[in-house]
């Protein structure tokens, strides 16, 4: 971004693509963490300050490549102007007439954000001229070209790959910070090096547990992907969410461990899936058949803080870097919360230099109103952020590099 601060965009259209893909309350549609907005305003700001004619772009959730009034980024460009302090035009469609006439209309320092790019079949299309089609209605919007939605480098979409192609371009504020960032967790971590996985499904973390294993000296593992490692240990896990043909592949990943990883010792085990259902804590080889796993119990939690702050008792150092991606629990509902809490307190209070990847974890860090300054880095990438961990080639960083 300095680059091309530095060469003046004084008057210049620069389109910005950003990832305001952030949650929505189910019943009123109002955001509920609005801190992938707040991340991209030093972008923002810098061009608005510079005198830019700024066109942002994003998705939002997952539609099906037509309009969907259920996904309509109008919401988002009202935070985004109180957050910039500077009202911001709203298209109500990506390319066509109304996207047209904003841009046309934008002054100098002024922002517009366009309609949901999904709301085009181009944007996710896997055909490369339907993608570079749509990129070029796109690239029509900027003279230049600014990435800063970390969140999806890890798509080949048109606004991530395709239009890059069609533009200059360069990396903004957060996508450098986060490139930057997660780096040093790729290079050579200070160690201990301790990562935390949690979140639902151990298909979607297998590739980063893969990668990781050779380099973190502990591996940590809740939430509700851990019932299916748990399994492979031999424990039956009542009605908790189990993925049958991945157990297999946990027991392999546990025998070339060396011990690396560290399991849930109890779970709180629920009569069912519901805010106020009846639960108890039990040790995580004696979970009934017919409760479920909602959360890592507290034996756990004491033994997770213990491996993240060290423990004299248990011989361990103190962390000096970590990793958290995934909820330990259903931190949403108030009694499934302590894992998460619990394990999210012991990374702040650790002196280790911490990264918290994923929206979900990112998000629990703010719904449970934990200060994000105790936090060295919270990443707005998810997906991104375990795909730079395994080492792939994201399709977005690689077209700013191109
Ligand atoms: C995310 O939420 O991880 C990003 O916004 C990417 O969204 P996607 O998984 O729908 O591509």
């Amino acid at each position: 971004l300095d680059d091309l601060l530095a060469e003046g965009v004084s008057g210049r259209r620069v389109l910005v693509r950003a990832d305001l893909n952030v949650p929505l309350d189910k019943q009123t549609g109002a955001i509920t963490d609005d801190g992938r907005i707040r991340a991209v305003l030093p972008t923002l700001g810098a061009l608005t300050e510079a005198g830019a004619k700024v066109v942002v772009c994003s998705h939002l959730g997952r539609p099906k490549g037509e309009p969907d009034p259920q996904f309509s980024l109008n919401p988002v460009a009202g935070r985004l102007g109180e957050l910039l302090g500077t009202p911001v035009h709203f298209a109500s469609d990506t390319v066509g007439e109304s996207a047209q006439a904003v841009v046309a209309a934008l002054a100098d320092g002024e922002v517009a954000l366009l309609e949901n790019l999904r709301f085009n079949k181009g944007e996710t299309s896997k055909d490369d001229a339907e993608r570079g089609a749509f990129a070029d209605q796109l690239a029509a919007f900027g003279d230049a070209y600014v990435d800063d939605a970390f969140g999806a480098v890890h798509r080949k979409h048109a606004s991530v790959y395709d239009v890059p192609a069609r533009l200059p371009h360069v990396a903004g504020r957060l996508v450098l910070r986060e490139v930057e960032v997660l780096s040093t967790l790729t290079g050579d971590p200070e160690r201990p090096y301790v990562v935390v996985l949690g979140g639902s499904k151990v298909s979607d973390k297998l590739a980063v547990i893969e990668a990781l294993l050779p380099t973190v000296d502990r591996l940590l593992i809740g939430g509700g992907m851990c019932f299916t490692f748990l399994k492979a240990q031999g424990h039956e896990v009542g009605t908790s969410l189990l993925e049958k043909d991945m157990v297999e592949t946990c027991r392999n990943l546990l025998e070339r461990a060396d011990g690396k990883i560290m399991l849930p010792v109890d779970v709180v085990a629920a009569d069912a899936f519901a805010p106020d259902a009846a639960h108890d804590v039990v040790p995580a080889d004696g979970i009934p058949s017919h409760r479920v796993g909602l959360d890592i119990g507290p034996e756990t939690v004491a033994g997770f803080a213990a491996a993240l702050r060290g423990s004299a008792a248990g011989g361990t150092a103190n962390a000096r870097t970590i990793f958290w991606n995934g909820p330990m629990g259903v931190f949403e509902m108030a009694a499934f919360a302590n894992g998460t809490r619990g394990v999210a307190e012991a990374i702040a209070e650790s002196d280790a230099f911490s990264v918290v990847g994923g929206g979900d974890s990112a998000a629990a860090v703010r719904a449970l109103g934990l200060d994000e300054k105790s936090f060295g880095h919270i990443s707005t990438g998810g997906g991104a952020s375990l795909e730079y961990l395994e080492g792939k080639t994201l399709p977005g960083i690689a077209a700013l590099e191109n």
